[in-house]
């Protein structure tokens, strides 16, 4: 195992009526700035519930923060949090409002050019707006991290940053918010958290078993309760869980002592980028092939996680890694995902900009660095 610090100072309020205590955890005196999405939380009663419990705050709102969130719309948030001194921002939504309001946290007193924050390399984050999150959507792990995602339309870019300054001083848990979300975005989410669990557990063995069955564990309740909470939308046990555990998949724990890989993320994004394609699902379609091209580099860690996972421990070791591939994309199809790219209306032709771009930035990938843009070519061609 390898050295590690291990730092996660997110408060967590997890369960069912927890946003009753928003303001014990808010200063009396704040000025707040509440950042939502596109709506959803008018709907389904979250945004009435968070102004009853703020009552008594000087509370202002920025709505309209996208999916896979914007810096254009986002820098619009960071001028009206400068204006009105705003002191702490609450951000109600999924994984896209609480990247979108690390970066306004991040951006508000940043001394540059905000976009350095995304587009510079050791771009430095030193007084930031404290955060706390009302998470709707179990997925990203964004609520107890320090890290986030944002694009930028003009030139369809979507670059990671993140601070240990950028953790939430807390994230309100409350599974009953979740109820209101189409399958399509449970299913993303199932997806999501499975996929950051295996960026940081399908590498190479590093003599870590407790990291391992952490991992085995998140990725066997994930396997056991997802399709079920497709189906029974309203059942509390089930969104209890797949929130604790997408919380769980990405919250630090996992990656402490090991190498991790993160290239299915990093080419999920761009994939996101050039055609719109929600973050879930563009994991689905990359993990199949990125296994396949990387076999011979993650051949012990896949022959276990077939094996502890899936129950796959007869055959040859080539034809149990290709069973264990299957399973995991049949998992990802079962709950309704389309894992090929021409399912979505991509063409081959449209992923020679992703290569080129990945090649400009001199991108090595994965756990060794060894995912060149040729073989990240070869990646998405094998996702037609
Ligand atoms: O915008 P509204 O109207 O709120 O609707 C949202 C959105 O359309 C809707 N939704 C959220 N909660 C709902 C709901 N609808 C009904 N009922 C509810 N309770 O769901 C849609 C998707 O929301 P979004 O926040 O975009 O989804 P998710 O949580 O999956 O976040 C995806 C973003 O997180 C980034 C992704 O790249 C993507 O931009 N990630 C962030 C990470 C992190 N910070 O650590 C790690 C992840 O790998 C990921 O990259
Ligand atoms: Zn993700």
């Amino acid at each position: 195992m390898k050295n590690f610090d291990f730092y996660n100072p997110v408060k967590i309020l997890f369960g069912e009526g927890k946003m009753d205590q928003l303001p014990m955890e808010i200063p009396a005196n704040a000025v707040i700035l509440m950042t939502y999405g596109g709506g959803s939380i008018k709907k389904n009663g979250v945004y009435d519930k968070v102004k009853q419990s703020l009552a008594g705050y000087k509370l202002l709102e920025f709505g309209g923060i996208e999916a896979n969130p914007k810096y254009e719309t986002l820098m619009r948030a960071v001028e009206l949090a400068r204006t009105e001194k705003v002191t702490f921002l609450l951000a109600v939504g999924g994984g896209s409002v609480l990247d979108g309001t690390k970066f306004i946290s991040a951006a508000i007193n940043y001394a540059g050019d905000p976009w350095e924050i995304l587009a510079k390399r050791g771009a430095v984050i030193e007084n930031v707006v404290p955060i706390g999150s009302v998470l709707t959507l179990a997925a990203t792990g964004s609520e107890m991290n320090s890290g986030g995602v944002i694009s930028k339309l003009e030139t369809k870019e979507k670059l990671a940053f993140g601070s240990p300054l950028l953790f939430p001083k807390f994230s309100i848990l409350d599974p009953t918010v979740t109820y209101s979300l189409p399958v399509t975005q449970i299913a993303n989410g199932v997806v999501d958290a499975f996929i950051h669990v295996t960026e940081q557990y399908l590498t190479f063995p590093e003599a870590a078993p407790l990291q391992d069955r952490f991992a085995e564990g998140i990725l066997q309740t994930l396997v056991e309760i997802g399709p079920q909470a497709l189906i029974n939308p309203l059942s509390y046990d089930l969104r209890a869980n797949l929130m604790w555990s997408a919380t769980m998949a990405l919250n630090g724990l996992l990656s402490c002592g090991v190498t991790t890989d993160w290239a299915t993320h990093m080419i999920g994004h761009e994939l996101t980028a050039f055609f719109g394609l929600d973050h879930g699902v563009t994991l689905a379609i990359v993990l199949p092939a990125l296994l396949r091209e990387a076999a011979e580099e993650k051949r012990e860690k896949l022959l276990q996680y077939g094996a502890r996972v899936w129950g796959i421990t007869v055959g040859t070791e080539d034809r149990r890694i290709e069973e264990t591939i299957q399973k995991t994309e049949s998992f990802f199809r079962s709950l309704g995902i389309k894992t090929k790219l021409s399912e979505h209306g991509v063409t081959k032709d449209q992923i020679v900009p992703i290569v080129e771009r990945l090649a400009d930035r001199k991108w090595k990938l994965g756990e060794r660095r060894s995912i060149t843009p040729e073989r990240v070519e070869r990646i998405l061609l094998a996702c037609f």
